[in-house]
């Protein structure tokens, strides 16, 4: 069996050797994008997989596929809007994905974000950088295990989430049209998002991005929050009106915000941009405020997160090819 890997990053190859040493199965790494142009590079192989936003939505790429005797494309990542997926299963080609790499990755970077705010790194990096070492009233910290936490969206990581926050004492509630047994172990749901948004010091989102989730936190409901409360996203940039959001903390109507996710982040997520492009937009604010924790779509970047991306991606190649069975198909 011998695998072509497209759009390979050097933060991926660790992963790609182990695999390769595990099952002694030959992956050819190539560092350009799977396109029209580059499939023809696939011919004599048994599978393809890629990791990227460009889109893979030409039926030349499909019909070239199904030629050289392909049938799968094994996506690195959890969402595959990037490829055509009803046009890929007409030739054949079923488009699988990675589901779950790790919670704890994204759940993390919530916590960090909130610490971060809680014990007002930012400002205080900033009354050092001119020369203001001194204990100052307006510093003093919450302690999270006298906060109350509260989660929209208690699937797999707000659940690993609120599990990080029992653990320093923090009084949990959550919100979901699921309720789980293991979630209503630790959280307290409440029937309403509103009920949440009210009564927490920390909101943190974990929902997924749909019609009926996009900017579900807007300006009618963010004046239901304390003024000196916080809200976390790494969820996805949609689930929040960030307009709305950056008009709340200029006017103090939040105490601060921890941001991994934009609407707009297809602009410069994973690029080097010239910096004018962000110029005057939310990112601008959002950088400059010492109330905002702002990371550029971080939050899954850890080192087992991307190493089960690639493990995940490349067994989903392997179990076909030997079982003939399709494990994560999207399209099929
Ligand atoms: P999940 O599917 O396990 O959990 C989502 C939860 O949201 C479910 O419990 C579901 O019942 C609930 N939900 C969905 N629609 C709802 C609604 N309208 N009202 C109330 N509850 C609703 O998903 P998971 O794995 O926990 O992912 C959560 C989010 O994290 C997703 O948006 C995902 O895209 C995002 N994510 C962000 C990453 C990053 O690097 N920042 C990386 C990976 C995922």
């Amino acid at each position: 069996m011998k695998i072509l890997a497209y759009h390979v990053q050097p933060y991926e190859l660790d992963a790609f050797e182990q695999w390769q040493k595990e099952t002694g199965i030959e992956v050819v790494l190539e560092k350009g994008l799977l396109t029209k142009d580059t499939i023809d590079m696939a011919k004599g192989f048994d599978g393809v997989c890629t990791q990227q936003v460009i889109p893979v939505k030409d039926e030349e790429i499909f019909k070239k596929m199904k030629e050289f005797g392909l049938k799968q494309i094994a996506s690195r990542t959890a969402g595959v809007d990037m490829f055509a997926l009803d046009m890929a299963k007409n030739y054949g080609i079923a488009i699988t994905n990675v589901p779950r790499y790790s919670p704890n990755a994204i759940a993390e970077m919530a916590v960090s974000h909130a610490l971060q705010l809680t014990r007002n790194i930012k400002k205080i990096e900033k009354c050092m950088d001119e020369g203001n070492y001194v204990w100052d009233k307006s510093l003093l910290s919450k302690e999270i295990r006298n906060c109350t936490v509260g989660f929209i969206g208690t699937g797999r990581i707000g659940l690993t989430t609120a599990k990080l926050y029992k653990g320093f004492g923090a009084k949990i509630i959550g919100y979901d049209k699921i309720r789980t047994d293991e979630a209503a172990e630790i959280i307290d749901f409440k029937d309403t998002l509103e009920e949440v948004l009210k009564e927490s010091d920390i909101v943190s989102l974990h929902l997924p991005l749909m019609e009926e989730t996009h900017h579900i936190i807007n300006k009618d409901n963010l004046k239901l929050m304390r003024e000196d409360a916080i809200l976390i996203n790494t969820g996805r940039g949609g689930l929040v009106n960030i307009d709305d959001l950056v008009e709340a903390l200029e006017n103090g109507k939040l105490a601060g915000a921890g941001i991994d996710v934009l609407e707009t982040e297809t602009l410069y997520v994973n690029q080097k941009i010239d910096p004018d492009k962000v110029k005057g937009t939310a990112v601008e604010k959002l950088r400059k405020m010492d109330n905002v924790v702002f990371t550029p779509h971080y939050a899954f970047f850890t080192d087992e997160a991307v190493g089960n991306m690639v493990t995940t991606a490349l067994d989903n190649i392997k179990i076909q090819e030997e079982t003939g069975k399709l494990r994560n198909a999207m399209n099929m």
